[in-house]
């Protein structure tokens, strides 16, 4: 899977935006209290919940990440990874996993763990990112065809840990989980970036686009770069900064309240 290491400062200000966009629906739906939040990344979205007043823990397999998110918390930030989670059975009331089940390993044993530490009754809500090229990613599939860049071979699970990226596929792999599904929906919204900060992510090695310019030689990376500064000249607003419509898969599951633990 894809590697986060180190990431932190330049997730923050870039693809922590995008993710971001998703936030206070997944805040709305949940109860209010105590929060879980997991692959929490550089903490917006807990750092939204301790504004609204909840107790939050946040969790994340990434070192870069607990430091930035620790320094953005009130609550406990621990370093752990799906499918482990540091945390008793049936205990959380809450659990937030913004862009996560898309990055891990195994899919089904991750929300296995979830069903685990979860109370009868309690919500997860769970986004990632359908399948189907978003506007940002196509851009920038043009940029590097547009620099001959050459394409690595797309990283895919094996096909028994795979799942349906899309709303219903989720709610699939939820459901086998052992989890009732109260939601499964596209969520969409408009994400704003000024051109150097999305550059600072990809340049990072974020996101498939990311991976695909760490691929390059730096000449043909040297060639993206022009190439990039052109066309997002062209596209910024009077502002500097780039519009792009998004899309998320949303899955709101509860434990089924009357199950034993
Ligand atoms: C796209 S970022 C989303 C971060 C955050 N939820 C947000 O909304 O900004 C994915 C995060 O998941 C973390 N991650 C990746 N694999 C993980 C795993 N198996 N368990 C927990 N976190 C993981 C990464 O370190 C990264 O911080």
């Amino acid at each position: 899977m894809r590697d986060w290491t180190a990431t932190a400062e330049a997730y923050d200000r870039s693809f922590a935006t995008l993710c971001d966009g998703t936030a206070a629906r997944i805040l709305a739906d949940l109860p209010d209290g105590d929060l879980v939040d997991i692959g929490c990344g550089t903490g917006l979205l807990a750092a939204q919940a301790e504004r609204e007043g909840r107790s939050v823990t946040a969790l994340d397999a990434d070192a870069s990440m607990v430091e930035a998110a620790r320094g953005r918390l009130h609550g406990r930030v621990r370093r752990a990874a799906l499918p482990e989670l540091p945390l008793e059975d049936a205990g959380a009331d809450a659990i937030a996993a913004n862009f996560v089940i898309n990055h891990v390993g195994r899919p089904r044993a991750a929300l296995a763990e979830l069903h685990r530490v979860l109370r009868p009754g309690g919500r997860l809500a769970m986004t990632i990112w359908p399948a189907g090229g978003a506007s940002w990613s196509m851009l920038l599939g043009e940029i590097f065809d547009d620099s001959d860049a050459v394409l690595p071979p797309p990283e895919r699970l094996p096909a028994d840990e795979d799942f349906l990226r899309s709303a219903d596929g989720l709610a699939a792999l939820t459901r086998e989980g052992g989890l009732d599904i109260e939601q499964a929906c596209d969520l969409t919204w408009e994400w704003r970036i000024r051109p150097e900060d999305l550059w600072a992510g990809l340049a990072a090695g974020i996101a498939t686009p990311g991976a695909v310019l760490r691929a390059q030689t730096p000449q043909i990376r040297a060639r993206i770069r022009e190439v990039f500064t052109a066309r997002t000249e062209e596209l910024t607003d009077a502002d500097g900064v780039l519009l792009f419509a998004v899309r998320a898969a949303y899955v709101l599951a509860v434990r089924p309240p009357g199950e034993e633990v």
